[in-house]
């Protein structure tokens, strides 16, 4: 019998993934692999958009020694009304060197706690040391793995939480019972420390004038052509960083005021990995607003699923099939 022998897929649902993720070790798990980025060490193109329905499908490829994946993923805003996820897809986890697929892995729990985590990771780096109040906008999927991770870094003694509707932000408030959340009107929201927002919008929510100084935005809801969650002027009063500049000119925070003439590319300050590894600064004084512009891009899910498939071997999780031939 060959060692090829032993080789199988192992199938793992959003359940094994929920079970197996604990947002501390993706926090450094994807810190990482900002840094490795940062050095060189981690090669991704762009995502690739097709538009599909009322919404798109992305393909989102990385790749690192010894490992590379692809996230195969899609966002439709109307899924709630039939019952599903509006982020919804798979993972195919790779050995780069043999290119063979050590895993199929649920797409929609990886998204969530990598977002989470990079933005907190943001946060980490750009936001007030100090920082004690959380805003979130948009109570959704996203919203729950901003809280989990900002918790892991800061001493949070409010939670503000602001959705249009209403029992979303109920239902947030409810699941964690023993921490401080206000569902609050928007404009008390996005005045807290640490402001993040995660909606589907296509116009402009947050005002300057809501935004205090020394606050830190993610901007974590545009990730796609046309959508857009601040008011343009906040940007231009801001430290700007992105995690991708190709990524967030086509369709994060900057893409519309850029269209619009309303920003430039070069008003963008850094990148996070450049700030993770003190290539570029960030944050120069307390007074500063921070705007920290996420698209998703592909490393952060290769770290997070290279942390759930060695967690799955070492705990027997998911199912093993014999996928491709190897003889
Ligand atoms: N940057 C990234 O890496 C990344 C990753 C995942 C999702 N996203 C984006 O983040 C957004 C949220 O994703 P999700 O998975 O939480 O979606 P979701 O559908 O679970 O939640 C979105 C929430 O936003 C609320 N909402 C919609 N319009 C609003 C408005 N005008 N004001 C206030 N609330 C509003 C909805 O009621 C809903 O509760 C989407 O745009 C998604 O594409 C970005």
């Amino acid at each position: 019998m060959g060692t090829n022998d032993m080789l199988k897929t192992l199938i793992l649902s959003a359940k094994d993934v929920r079970e197996l993720l604990e947002m501390g070790e993706v926090m450094s798990a994807v810190e990482d692999a900002f840094r490795a980025y940062g050095e060189g060490k981690l090669w991704m193109p762009p995502k690739a958009y097709l538009k599909a329905g009322k919404g798109d499908f992305r393909a989102m490829p990385a790749c690192m020694a010894g490992a590379a994946s692809i996230k195969w993923v899609s966002f439709q805003p109307h899924n709630r009304s039939k019952g599903l996820p509006t982020v919804i897809g798979v993972m195919i986890y790779s050995d780069s060197e043999t290119g063979y697929p050590l895993a199929v892995m649920d797409a929609a729990e990886i998204t969530a706690y990598r977002t989470g985590a990079t933005a907190a990771i943001a946060s980490k780096y750009l936001a007030r040391r100090d920082s004690h109040t959380l805003g979130l906008v948009g109570a959704g999927r996203q919203a729950y793995s901003q809280l989990l991770a900002h918790a892991e870094i800061f001493k949070l003694e409010l939670i503000r939480i602001y959705d249009i509707r209403p029992e979303a932000s109920q239902r947030f408030a409810d699941f964690f019972p023993h921490l401080h959340i206000q569902a609050s009107p928007l404009e008390d929201t996005a005045s807290s420390d640490i402001v993040c927002t995660m909606t589907p919008a296509r116009e402009p929510l947050v005002k300057r004038e809501w935004i205090r100084n020394g606050t830190h935005i993610n901007a974590v809801g545009a990730d796609a052509d046309g959508k857009q969650e601040l008011d343009p002027t906040i940007l231009s009063h801001a430290v700007v960083v992105v995690d991708d500049l190709r990524q967030a000119s086509a369709g994060g925070e900057i893409n519309v005021p850029i269209s619009k003439g309303m920003f430039k590319l070069e008003q963008v300050d850094a990148t996070l990995a450049q700030v993770v590894v003190g290539e570029k600064q960030g944050r120069k004084a307390d007074d500063e607003i921070t705007v920290f512009d996420a698209t998703g891009i592909a490393i952060e899910d290769l770290a997070t699923a290279k942390l759930v498939y060695e967690k799955a071997q070492q705990q027997g999780r998911g199912l093993a099939i014999e996928l491709v031939e190897t003889g």
